[in-house]
C-alpha cells in the first residue's frame, strides 16, 4: 500500500500546489506527511489508515463549510480507540507531519478541521453515548453529534449542556458551545477528559488531579492543548420526552428590528433568571436579487410559561408565526433543526457586546449595510445575540472555571454570519474588506470575551480570553516545542 501511495501521490502533489489550496502545501510537508502516513500503514493499516477509495473520499469531502471540502489529506485515520489515536499522533509527532482532527465536521473556520499534505484525524467510527447512573455521568466519544447524544441519552432523563443547534459534533464542548444558564457554558460541564498530548502520550484530566492545569485550559481552549478521546460529563438532569418541564418554541418576525434590538438589549442587561434561555437571529435572506427580512428569536422558560417580565418585550411585538408552548428539554434541544446543509462557504465572526440599545442598533445598521453592499453574494446574512447571564459564568465557576475567565455575566455572544451563494467556492476579496470593515465597526465592549465557536479564524479570540496569560503557560508546559501551533490550524495567539 505504501509503496503504491509513494507511486501515485507525487503526481497528486503538483496538482494541488498548483491550485494553492492550503498555503502550507509544499514539498517538505508532503514528505513529512507520507513518512507518518507510511508508518501508520505498518502500525494499523486498512481501514483504519486510508489513502484513497469511497471512505477516504468521503470523509475528506464532508466538512461543513465548502471551503474545508476540498482537501486531499495525505491519510485519513479512522480511530475507533484512544490507542489508536495515540499511535497516529506519535507518528505526526516523529514524522514532523502537519495534521488536522475532525469530529463533528461542523466548524466554519477555514482550515480549522482540515489538512492538506498532512494526516487527518477522523472520528467518525467514535460516536457513543453512554450514561452511568451511579457516578451519575454521561460519557461521549469525541465524533458524537450533539443531537445523537441528547436522543441516545433521553430515555435515562439526561442531557448534556449543548448549544441549541443539534448538527455539531462533541468537539464543540473542547470549544466551550452553546450553554445553559443554571449549568454554565457546555465545557464547564466536563468531569473528566481523555486527553492524547502531542507526543502521544494519554492523560487522563480532572479538575483536581495534577493535570487539572491542562483541565482548565480545555475549557475554551479549542484544538490546541491535545486531543480529546473521551468526555465524561456531568449530566442535566432534563427527565424524558415526556417531561414537559419547559416552555417556549421559535417566533418569526419579518420587520420590527428596532424594537427587536430594544428588548434584546433590555434582556441582556435585565434578566439573570437561570431558568430563561434566549437566541435572537436577525436574519436576511436573499431572494431575487433583494434582502428579506428574517427574524427569529427563540424563547424558553424551565417552566410553565414565559415570565412577562422576562419576555414580555418580545410577546408585544407583532409576529409572522409562534410555536409557542409546553415543551420538554429533549424539543427544546431540537427546536432549530439539525443545520446540516453542505455545498455552500459558510463564514462566522464574532463581537460580544453589553446590553446597551445604542450598541445594538448601531450594530444592526453597519450589519444591514454590510449585507446590502454585498448581497449578491450572499444565500443569507446574520446577526445573532446569545444573552450570556452573570448565572452562567457563577455556575461555570462553581465548576472549577475555564480558561475563558469572562468578567461576570450580562453580555451578549454576537455571531455574525454568511452563508454564500450556491456556485461560490472561496470568499472574494472585496467581501473580506467588508466584513474586516464590520469587525471594526461592531468591535467588542472591552474587556469581553470572544466566542471561538463563532469566530472569524483570524480574530484573537485567546486574547480576549480573561486568563490568557496562564493559558499561554499551560501551553508551554504541555508543548514546549510549539507542535501544534506550527503543525495544526486553529485559533491564533499561543
Ligand atoms: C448550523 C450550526 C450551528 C451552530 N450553532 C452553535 C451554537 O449554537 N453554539 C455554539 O457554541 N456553536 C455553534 N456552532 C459552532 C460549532 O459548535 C463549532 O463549530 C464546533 O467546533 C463544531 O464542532 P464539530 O465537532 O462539528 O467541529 P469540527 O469541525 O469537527 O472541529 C472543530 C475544531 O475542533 C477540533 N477538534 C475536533 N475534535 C477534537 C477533539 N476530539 N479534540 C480536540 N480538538 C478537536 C478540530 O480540530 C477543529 O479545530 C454552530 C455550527 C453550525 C454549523
Ligand atoms: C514548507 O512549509 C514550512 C511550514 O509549514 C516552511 O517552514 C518551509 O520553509 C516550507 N518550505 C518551502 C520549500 O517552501
Ligand atoms: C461503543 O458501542 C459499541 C456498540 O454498542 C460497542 O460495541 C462498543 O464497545 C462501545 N465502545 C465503547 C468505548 O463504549
Ligand atoms: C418526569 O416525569 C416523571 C413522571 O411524571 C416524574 O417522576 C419525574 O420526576 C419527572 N422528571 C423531571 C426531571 O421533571
Ligand atoms: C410581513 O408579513 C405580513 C403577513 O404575512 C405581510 O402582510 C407584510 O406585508 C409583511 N411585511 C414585510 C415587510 O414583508
Ligand atoms: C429603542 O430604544 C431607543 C433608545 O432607548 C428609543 O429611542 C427608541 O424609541 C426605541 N425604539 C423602539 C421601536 O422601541
Ligand atoms: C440557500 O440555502 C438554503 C439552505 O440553507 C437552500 O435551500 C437554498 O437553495 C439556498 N439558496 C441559494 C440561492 O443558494
Ligand atoms: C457600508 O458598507 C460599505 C462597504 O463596506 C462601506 O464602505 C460604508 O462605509 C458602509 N457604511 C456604513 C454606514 O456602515
Amino acid at each position: 500500500m505504501a509503496a503504491i501511495r509513494l507511486l501515485i501521490v507525487p503526481v497528486l502533489f503538483v496538482a494541488q500546489s498548483a491550485a494553492g489550496l492550503f498555503p502550507r502545501s509544499n514539498e517538505t510537508n508532503y514528505i513529512a506527511a507520507l513518512n507518518a502516513c507510511t508508518q501508520l500503514d505498518v502500525l494499523l493499516g486498512f481501514p483504519l489508515v486510508q489513502s484513497s477509495g469511497p471512505s477516504y473520499e468521503t470523509a475528506a469531502t464532508n466538512a461543513w463549510n465548502l471551503q474545508n471540502s476540498e482537501f486531499h489529506p495525505t491519510c485519513i485515520v479512522f480511530p475507533t480507540t484512544s490507542d489508536h489515536v495515540q499511535v497516529a499522533m506519535r507518528a505526526i509527532y516523529d514524522a514532523k507531519s502537519h495534521y488536522a482532527v475532525q469530529a463533528g465536521s461542523h466548524t466554519a473556520m477555514k482550515f480549522w478541521n482540515v489538512v492538506q499534505d498532512g494526516v487527518l484525524i477522523i472520528f467518525s467510527n467514535m460516536r457513543n453515548a453512554s450514561y452511568d447512573s451511579v457516578k451519575d455521568s454521561i460519557t461521549l466519544q469525541p465524533g458524537i453529534h450533539w443531537a445523537e447524544a441528547v436522543t441516545a441519552l433521553e430515555p435515562f432523563g439526561v442531557a448534556p449542556v449543548v448549544s441549541e443547534v443539534l448538527a455539531q459534533g462533541s468537539s464543540s464542548a473542547v470549544a466551550s458551545p452553546g450553554s445553559l444558564p443554571s449549568q454554565g457554558y457546555a465545557a464547564d460541564n466536563f468531569k473528566e477528559l481523555d486527553v492524547v498530548l502531542v507526543n502521544g502520550d494519554l492523560v487522563t484530566a480532572t479538575a483536581t488531579n495534577e493535570y487539572s492545569d491542562l483541565f482548565r485550559a480545555l475549557k475554551g481552549g479549542a484544538n490546541r492543548f491535545g486531543i480529546v478521546t473521551r468526555y465524561e460529563l456531568y449530566p442535566v438532569h432534563t427527565g424524558t420526552k415526556d417531561n414537559q418541564t419547559w416552555f417556549g418554541g421559535l417566533m418569526l418576525f419579518n420587520s420590527s428590528a428596532e424594537a427587536l434590538l430594544n428588548a434584546t438589549a433590555r434582556y441582556v442587561r435585565e434578566v439573570d433568571d437561570p431558568k430563561a434561555v434566549l437566541l435572537v437571529s436577525l436574519i436576511n435572506t436573499v431572494t431575487d436579487g433583494e434582502l428579506v427580512p428574517t427574524y427569529l428569536v427563540t424563547p424558553f422558560y424551565n417552566g410553565p410559561n414565559l415570565p412577562e417580565d422576562i419576555f414580555g418585550d418580545f410577546l408585544a411585538i407583532p409576529n409572522i408565526l409562534s410555536t409557542l408552548g409546553p415543551m420538554s428539554y429533549f424539543d427544546v434541544a431540537g427546536t432549530l433543526g439539525l443545520g446540516d446543509d453542505r455545498g455552500y462557504v459558510q463564514h462566522f465572526g464574532a463581537s460580544a457586546l453589553v446590553g446597551d440599545e445604542a450598541l445594538f442598533q448601531d450594530a444592526f445598521v453597519h450589519w444591514q449595510n454590510f449585507s446590502e453592499f454585498y448581497k449578491d453574494n450572499f444565500n443569507s446574512t446574520t446577526l445573532a445575540f446569545t444573552p450570556i447571564p452573570d448565572s452562567q459564568i457563577q455556575a461555570g465557576r462553581a465548576k472549577g472555571g475555564n480558561i475563558i475567565d469572562a468578567p461576570g455575566g450580562r453580555f451578549a455572544a454576537v455571531q455574525i454570519y454568511e452563508q454564500f451563494k450556491a456556485g461560490l467556492t472561496d470568499i472574494p476579496p472585496d467581501v473580506i474588506t467588508g466584513i474586516d470593515s464590520l469587525f471594526e465597526q461592531i468591535p467588542p465592549s472591552p474587556g469581553l470575551p470572544l466566542y471561538v465557536n463563532e469566530c472569524d479564524s483570524r480574530q484573537k479570540v485567546f486574547e480576549s480570553y480573561g486568563s490568557y496569560e496562564l493559558m499561554k503557560q499551560i501551553y508551554a508546559k504541555y508543548d514546549p516545542e510549539r507542535f501544534n501551533v506550527e503543525h495544526t490550524e486553529g485559533p491564533i495567539g499561543l
